[in-house]
């Protein structure tokens, strides 16, 4: 959608970021889904194609965008990181989803990016995935652990960080395109 009568200019809508952190193991609430339905495993950053087609289809309905420009080397040199970790959910011996950390100087890891595949949500592997994520950051020596969520992600999101023991420490409200281009 864009403005009536300028057809260059985006519609703007108010978006919403939430801000959430667990600072300590004990905060976590693990999923009670059976954890038989879901495994994860890490991937070489050789594999990145994977994960451009993660965030592709992941991201397709809530405006991810950012990294739809990168190139073919801007993949391979960001998994390549030491600092990043790419790791892949699989159910039924299919791609579920996928998440990322991001180990900052500071001890913090932030959970960068997190999702599933449509055809995967809403049978329980989201509390799964994000309770093998949560874990994988701790057993890393993380000091603590956050996130941030936009109103725009699914409606599950929020309510999923807030289940397995995030709390919330900002929120900030801006005005933001609500189309790319
Ligand atoms: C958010 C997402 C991971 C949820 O996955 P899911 O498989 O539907 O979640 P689950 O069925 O495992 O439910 C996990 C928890 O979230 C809650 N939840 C899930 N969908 C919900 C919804 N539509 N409304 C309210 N709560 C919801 C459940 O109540 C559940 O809590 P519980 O574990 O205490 O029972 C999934 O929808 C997704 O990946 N969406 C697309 C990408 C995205 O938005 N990622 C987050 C970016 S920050």
């Amino acid at each position: 959608m864009t403005v009536e009568g300028n057809s260059s200019v985006p519609a703007l809508a108010p978006e919403t970021t939430t801000y959430l952190e667990m600072l300590s193991p004990g905060e976590l609430r693990p999923s009670r889904a059976d954890p038989g339905m879901l495994t994860v495993r890490r991937l070489p950053a050789s594999e990145f194609a994977t994960g451009r087609r993660l965030y592709q289809e992941v991201g397709n309905d809530y405006l991810w965008i950012d990294r739809l420009v990168w190139s073919d080397r801007q993949w391979l040199e960001y998994y390549q990181r030491p600092d990043i970790e790419f790791w892949v959910g699989e159910s039924g011996g299919n791609l579920a989803g996928y998440f990322e950390l991001d180990a900052g100087k500071d001890g913090s890891t932030e959970l960068a990016y997190f999702g599933l595949l449509p055809s995967a949500i809403g049978r329980g592997l989201g509390g799964l995935l994000l309770t093998a994520a949560i874990r994988r950051a701790w057993a890393n020596g993380a000091k603590r652990v956050w996130v941030h969520t936009s109103s725009r992600d699914h409606a599950g999101a929020l309510p999923n960080y807030l289940a397995r023991g995030f709390r919330i420490y900002k929120s900030e409200t801006s005005l933001a395109p609500t189309t790319v281009g």
